[in-house]
């Protein structure tokens, strides 16, 4: 099975159209780029392997970081200033609004550094460097193991590698699996923590188009951000201080005024989170018909609820609005990943693919590795597989959308250790003050009416749904008690429960001693929390583990087999969360008959959207006047209009928000933020003609901050060229 054996000659039928050689699709890993450099010169990159990616000198990649957990920012200034999304930046905008400063329609500008707003918890991550080191990590590891036994020597030798590597130094590392688990490499960061926000947009130009237009071509959103990073005197992480000073980058990227041409060379650097490009038929036919509509369907139910109570209030729609977002980004995705798969016949093509890998596994070369097994074995696993995880979609995405739950989940360690007498009096304060800081996070935003009305929904469609024996306990009580009515039982809930009603649970906290613990954990929605997590975390998980690990293990060899198959063809990584550099053209597309999609918008578009009835669509009146003055200085394109927006051919995902894209000579050009509808299968399937990821033009962003902000000093810290 884990022969090494190349396979020198190939007949033509044997390469799939997955992955034909020079299109554009793939995301690629820094270290590695001189693979790839050549195709990268043809189409127009000045640039070496190494200017991009170096640890001996300073490279292009140490102006990247991760922001938080899941976008990509990039530093723009020597003073560490770093420009993200509006979305990425969103829930942190959020917390500093209230009815009285509200930063998420009204913008925020920082005029100096002092007036910059700390925010804790917030870091930014830099690659330091990576490394291969695979033959470490299977040391000791023969191919005839176990699983088990295989993931814990693998376990082990990954510990003594991370604490070695970062010995002695304020680094982090970590071992991460790549191709599936057949590769593994080193990947050590430095991770800053007083970062700081300067500047955002209001809503009706940072988030302009809202959730009628994400992830939708044209585009006219100004989604981004501004932050700023800061270190300790010797220009090191630090947490929060007020005598922090601003970090000095090793790099910061340039700022191009010069615009693209279709055409034109454009490069990608940033963390895409996670992608499935190898999985066999069975399984995307799964996630596109099978998943995507039941998660489609209960997102739908929860958006509308909120939604309906959104637009009624000024104060709902700041409380609501990151929630919302939140639940309608991937609800709209996963509707656009369907059709996508669909109208591609996407299956279709990974059958046919198929049936090449079976001929050829089953070829007299082959015999005796075990790889014309592989495939009857996929659909075996994922037969077995797919009760279980429809349940787990259920809990999830039904079972733990009520938001009390958040509440009542943070309540169960006070609830555990009160009752324990080993446990010291400190201890239990401590917890109790946790769960107070908890607590007001959570009511700044919570309507319990809403969430009554989300808890019975979801209730109602798990007990519609569900298989009888994934249900949790509390459905026999709700059998029980209210004769199966979840109406009355959330009702009840919602009147009683200590949980759902801040001025209650202010009140039983104020009083709260080990005897009264007794009494919250009786309480009905942390009884309801308890009996959906423990039904998943006791039984739905560790049952669908026995599945998935040998679904992983069974991915792990077919990619093998994969690429012994086609030796002449480049494979790229699934998207992990680490670093890529993507690579493309600024390229439009024809996403049905009779329409072609230039590759750009201008502010022109933004007037013709306009309509001041539409919450999505009110346009700011400041910048109104400015488009209609059309006075844009030196951040108008060489024909004189306003860029908003572009489209490429890179291939991105969810983690790539807020990257750069850069032209051939490294210079920022733009800030990735999105992908079109038609195009979001790329996470299981890439499309050539279809796949586009939707960049704000870096001038658009010059001009809000010039014109419309007046930010003149941060203009000034960067290096702009002509
Ligand atoms: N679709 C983009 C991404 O996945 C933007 C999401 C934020 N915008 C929104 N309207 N929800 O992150
Ligand atoms: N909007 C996504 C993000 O936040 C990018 C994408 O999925 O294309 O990372």
């Amino acid at each position: 099975m884990k022969r090494l054996v190349r396979i020198i000659t190939l007949s033509a039928f044997l390469i799939t159209t997955h992955h034909a050689l020079f299109a554009d699709e793939g995301m690629w890993i820094p270290m590695l780029l001189n693979k790839n450099i050549d195709r990268m010169q043809q189409l127009g990159c000045k640039l070496s392997a190494e200017e991009i990616y170096s640890i001996n000198r300073s490279s292009l990649k140490d102006a990247v970081v991760q922001f938080g957990r899941g976008c990509t920012g990039e530093v723009v200034s020597p003073k560490g200033l770093l420009l993200t999304n509006h979305h990425c930046g969103f829930g942190i905008i959020q917390r500093h609004s209230s009815l009285e400063h509200d930063y998420l329609t009204d913008g925020f500008w920082a005029a100096s550094m002092d007036q910059e707003l700390p925010n804790p918890g917030l870091t930014v991550t830099f690659l330091v460097r990576m490394e291969d080191v695979t033959s470490r990590v299977l040391e000791g590891v023969p191919g005839n193991l176990q699983e088990n036994e295989r993931d814990m020597r693998i376990r082990k030798n990954i510990r003594s590698i991370t604490k070695k590597e970062t010995e002695g130094t304020h680094y982090n590392a970590s071992v991460i699996p790549y191709f599936n688990g057949n590769q593994y490499f080193l990947y050590v960061t430095e991770v800053f923590k007083d970062i700081r926000f300067v500047g955002a947009p209001p809503s009706g130009i940072g988030k302009f188009g809202g959730d009628t237009d994400n992830w939708m071509w044209p585009r006219h959103t100004g989604d981004f951000s501004v932050f700023r990073i800061y270190a300790d005197s010797n220009n090191l992480p630090a947490e929060y201080s007020a005598s922090n000073v601003p970090y000095k980058p090793k790099h910061y990227f340039p700022v191009s005024l010069g615009g693209y041409d279709e055409g034109d060379f454009a490069l990608l650097f940033g963390n895409p989170g996670s992608t499935r490009e190898y999985l066999p038929s069975y399984a995307v036919e799964m996630i596109a018909f099978k998943e995507n509509p039941v998660k489609i369907g209960l997102r739908q139910k929860r958006l509308d609820i909120i939604g309906y109570s959104m637009d009624t209030s000024r104060l709902v729609r700041i409380q609501y609005a990151s929630k919302y977002a939140g639940i309608a980004n991937y609800w709209k995705k996963m509707i656009g990943e369907t059709r996508g798969i669909k109208k591609a016949d996407g299956v279709a093509k990974k059958q046919k693919a198929e049936q090449e890998f079976q001929q050829w596994a089953s070829s007299r070369e082959n015999e005796g590795k075990g790889y014309a097994e592989i495939l009857p074995l996929f659909e075996k696993l994922y037969q077995e597989l797919y009760p279980g995880d429809m349940a787990t979609i259920y809990l999830r995405e039904a079972g733990m959308a009520p938001e009390i739950f958040n509440l009542t989940t943070d309540a169960q360690e006070l609830i555990r250790i009160a009752g324990e007498d080993t446990v010291s009096d400190e201890t239990v304060q401590a917890a109790k003050e946790s769960l107070l800081r908890s607590a007001r996070g959570f009511y700044k935003n919570y309507q319990p009416q809403i969430d009554q009305m989300i808890t019975n929904e979801m209730l109602q469609q798990m007990q519609d749904h569900m298989e009888q024996k994934y249900l949790p306990d509390i459905f026999g009580t709700i059998a029980k008690n209210y004769h199966g009515d979840i109406g009355s039982y959330t009702f009840n809930l919602f009147a009683s429960s200590q949980f759902t009603d801040s001025t209650r649970f202010y009140r039983f906290m104020r009083k709260f001693n080990r005897k009264s613990a007794r009494k919250l954990a009786d309480d009905p929605a942390y009884l309801l929390g308890k009996s959906i997590l423990e039904k998943y975390r006791e039984e739905v998980v560790p049952s669908g583990r026995a599945v998935t690990s040998r679904i992983d293990s069974l991915q792990r060899v077919y990619l093998q087999a994969q690429m012994e198959m086609q030796p002449a063809s480049q494979f790229y990584p699934d998207a992990n969360s680490t670093m890529r550099v993507c690579f493309g053209k600024i390229e439009g597309f024809k996403p049905a008959d009779a329409v072609d999609y230039r590759c750009y918008t201008t502010t022109q578009g933004i007037l013709e959207k306009e309509d001041s009835s539409i919450y999505d669509y009110a346009v700011d009146q400041r910048l109104n006047e400015l488009i209609a003055s059309a006075d844009y200085g030196r951040y108008a394109d060489a024909d004189g209009t306003m860029h908003v927006a572009f489209t490429s051919t890179i291939h991105s995902t969810g983690g790539n928000s807020g990257a750069p894209v850069l032209n051939g000579k490294g210079e920022l050009i733009g800030i990735n933020f999105d992908r079109n509808w038609e195009g979001t299968m790329s996470d299981l399937i890439y499309d050539p003609d279809q796949c586009r990821n939707i960049v704000l033009d870096i001038r658009y962003l010059l001009f809000i901050l010039d014109h419309y902000a007046g930010e003149k000093w941060l203009i000034n810290e960067m290096d702009i060229r002509k």
